[in-house]
């Protein structure tokens, strides 16, 4: 095993996950694929260092689609693509501070 640093300020993980039956998933509710590609198109446009990822499921499902943002531990729930715009500028405009910091 090797331990290294992450080479990002920030990664942002989209949950893409979908599961068949009851239980919520967030792939089931939107493009999560679209989300991403979009997420990357609108980090770059406005320099924001960041590391976009689909993910496996992150947890609270019921809340989703979720995204989830570390180091910064700030989670955006029931996301669709008309808020991801607003999404980067809330990282751009607090991409050093910690949810759990920020009271929010
Ligand atoms: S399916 Fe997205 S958080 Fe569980």
């Amino acid at each position: 095993m090797r331990i290294g640093t992450a080479p990002h300020d920030m990664h942002i993980f989209v949950c893409q996950h979908s599961r068949e039956g009851e239980r919520a998933s967030c792939g089931a509710r939107w493009n999560a694929s679209d989300a991403v590609a979009e997420l990357k198109r609108l980090c770059k446009e406005k320099s924001l260092p960041a590391r976009v990822s689909g993910s496996g499921c992150l947890g609270p499902c019921e809340m989703g689609p979720n995204i989830m943002v570390y180091p910064q531990k700030t989670w955006f729930h029931e996301v669709g693509l008309a808020d991801l715009p607003a999404i980067v500028d809330h990282l751009v405009d607090n991409r050093g501070i910690r949810s759990s910091d920020s009271g929010a």
